[in-house]
């Protein structure tokens, strides 16, 4: 499994969006949020979306990340159109190529630890390894966040910065090619913050994987090698390669 990374691994285009427009409607009025993005995501790279709070960030993220549809323009996942895909590939998309962390964590809190880092793996469709295997590389995960301790614990039982950190190894559970992160310290004071963003780019450095990071806070973002700004639904690069 996900020997296209290994095999393919190099500076190729993963992740590119063309002329993205995305507008909502609100009782009769348009709010244009994305206004003409284009933007290449390379294999194995940190790509930084910095921009005020309501700039669009978590509108982009949801285009790139396959969740939401753009109104206009197209995203592509290694050369497929998102505007082609079935819901259902879609899905299998997501499920199987891309990792996502949340502001708010989102683990579910009926069950353990362990139990919300093997999900992904157990709902991926046409998963053929045994629980037994997920329940193992469940466990690596968790304790490479160093919470190997608490893996019996419901989410409640733990601090914000542990819930995101195992948010994190669930991200990371189905190996994805790429993990986008949307204001993953925004509920944490700056010192756990900063250890979410270690562990974060540790993992990310170990496993190859890309990274796409959204914040408002520009000291969370330069830790990527590459950071662009969004504002007025366009982007401008701020640093790094443009
Ligand atoms: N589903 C929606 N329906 C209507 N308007 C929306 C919807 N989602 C986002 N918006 C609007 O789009 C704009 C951008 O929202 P978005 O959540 O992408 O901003 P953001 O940059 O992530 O902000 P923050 O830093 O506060 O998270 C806002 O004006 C928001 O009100
Ligand atoms: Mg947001």
């Amino acid at each position: 499994m996900n020997d296209h990374r290994q095999s393919e691994r190099g500076s190729e285009i993963v992740i590119q969006a063309c002329d993205v427009y995305k507008t909502f409607r609100v009782g009769g009025s348009e709010i244009e949020v994305l206004r003409g993005i284009s933007l290449q995501v390379r294999a194995g790279e940190t790509l930084g979306i910095v921009g005020a709070s309501g700039a669009g960030k978590t509108t982009l993220i949801n285009v790139l990340g396959a969740l939401e549809p753009a109104t206009r323009g197209d995203v592509f996942f290694r050369g497929r159109a998102y505007s082609e895909m079935s819901n259902r590939e879609r899905t299998q998309l997501r499920g199987s190529f891309m990792g996502f962390v949340f502001q708010a964590y989102y683990l579910l809190p009926e069950l353990s630890l362990l139990e919300n880092v093997m999900l992904p793996a157990m709902v991926r469709r046409g998963a053929v390894r045994s629980t037994g295997v997920i329940r193992r590389r469940a466990q690596d995960l968790l304790e490479k966040v160093g919470l190997a301790h608490r893996i019996d614990h419901r989410p409640a039982e733990l601090s914000g910065g542990e819930q995101q950190r195992a948010a994190l190894a669930r991200a990371l559970m189905n190996n994805p090619e790429v993990v986008f992160a949307d204001e993953p310290t925004g509920n944490l004071d700056s010192e756990t913050g900063k250890q979410v963003l270690d562990c974060l780019f540790s993992i990310v450095r170990d496993g190859s994987h890309t990274l796409v990071l959204v914040s408002h806070d520009r000291n969370v973002v330069e830790r990527c090698a590459r950071v662009v700004r969004i504002h007025d639904g366009r982007l401008t690069a701020e640093q790094g390669p443009s």
